[in-house]
């Protein structure tokens, strides 16, 4: 019998971040800590947005509230409690905030849960009372006790993930009425008597826990570079990497031709296989007359984010016979930092003459390369 044939089915999540994250080595909570340019909790509350989940409660402790509270305020739809000393409570404390008809119960700390086992596991609690994503034991599991080794047959065995989906009067009972520690909440709805039902998780939807856990967040990386040039003449700015320079001549072009941020638009297009800026902001189109190319880089890194990449660096070079570049590298480097939303070690600008020689050597253009490295987010699903 399905359980819930109402339409609208009230389906809401609680996500657990009420833990320290201890075993992470970081000196702060885990589901705090940047994966590309959003946090880990981030990254759960955006992926359980584009499913049916209506609503989601989001636990915190005390200390960590002002950080949940600056990240859940960009969501509509999620509201923050304060959870316990484990993650028992923490889940208990979630599930009272806010009844419903379907329940998902997340850890914040597995940033790489993807829409399709949410909605797997909501199928399956409807359908059948519960859904708790899961995934075959890959490795071999041993009994130790008081030092007698014994084996357990592997076929048998299924590493729990979150979500675990529950109707939300069976959990709650069973949360009601549990004795003893647990950190599973199936384990939780077994002692009440009920009966869990597993669905497939995936081997990348990991907990983050251990150091290992964050330094190696990505499974793919892409090259990028791109080049530009732009004549110089009298009547305009000159402007690099978003920074207005004192010179009497500046950089012609249909945008406000800022060359060096040109160049890096396009290493980043390149590395993401998008269209270059050429395609994406076509200088036939008014709309673009006179725009920042600040304000496009920005259009470029969603882009680049939206395909699910994050930034590991930029490294450009400004080839220009004049003016001296070197005492405002740094102002350049803050500016496109502060664009690109990473740390400014990550963006590395110089710059060099050509001797004389060229067009840029007689001072008649400016030219720019740049390459980046772009990172894939996520596991191997
Ligand atoms: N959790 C919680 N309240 C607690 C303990 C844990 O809400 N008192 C949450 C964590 O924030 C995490 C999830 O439960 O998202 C899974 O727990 P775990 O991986 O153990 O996280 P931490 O307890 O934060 O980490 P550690 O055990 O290393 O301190
Ligand atoms: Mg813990």
């Amino acid at each position: 019998m399905k359980y819930c044939t109402d339409t609208p089915c009230k389906i809401a999540a609680v996500i657990v971040c009420a833990g320290k994250g201890e075993r992470s080595g970081l000196s702060y909570n885990k589901v705090l800590h940047h994966i590309g340019q959003k946090t880990v909790l981030e990254r759960s509350l955006d992926t359980f947005n584009e499913t049916r989940v209506n609503h989601i409660t989001v636990v915190t402790s005390q200390e960590d509230l002002p950080a949940v509270l600056g990240i859940t305020s960009e969501y509509e739809n999620v509201s923050v409690v304060t959870g316990g000393d484990t993650r028992f409570k923490s889940v208990y404390e979630g599930l009272k905030a806010h009844p419903c008809d379907i329940v998902l119960i997340h850890d914040g700390a597995r940033p790489y849960v993807t829409k399709e086992i949410i909605e797997r596991t909501i199928d399956s609690a409807i359908e059948h009372g519960s859904g708790i994503a899961a995934m075959p034991a890959t490795d071999t599991v041993k009994r130790v006790e008081n030092g007698a080794v014994s084996s357990l047959p592997r076929e048998q065995l299924y590493n729990t993930q979150t979500p675990q989906t529950f109707r939300y009067s069976e959990i709650t009972d069973a949360y009601s009425r549990a004795k003893g520690t647990f950190t599973d909440d199936a384990e939780v709805y077994e002692s009440a008597g009920y009966s869990p039902r597993l669905v497939e998780g995936s081997y990348g939807n990991i907990k983050l826990t251990t150091p290992n856990d964050f330094t190696s967040p990505c499974k793919d990386c892409k090259i990028g570079v791109g080049y530009d040039v732009h004549r110089l003449t009298e009547g305009r700015k000159l402007i690099l990497g978003g920074v207005t320079i004192d010179y009497p001549l500046g950089l012609l072009g249909h945008s406000d031709a800022d060359v060096l941020t040109h160049a890096i638009m396009d290493a980043l297009l390149s590395a993401a296989d998008l269209p270059d800026i050429g395609v994406l902001f076509p200088d036939t189109d008014e709309k673009y007359l006179g725009i920042s190319s600040m304000t496009l880089l920005k259009q470029v890194m969603q882009e680049v984010a939206r395909k699910g990449y994050c930034l590991g660096n930029v490294s450009a070079v400004v080839i220009a016979q004049k003016p001296k570049l070197a005492p405002i590298i740094s102002d350049i480097r803050s500016s496109l930092a502060a664009a690109l939303g990473i740390k400014i070690n990550q963006v590395n600008v110089s710059a060099t003459t050509t001797e004389n020689l060229g067009v840029v050597g007689e001072g008649r253009a400016i030219a720019a390369t740049a390459s980046c490295i772009l990172t894939e987010i996520g596991h191997d699903q």
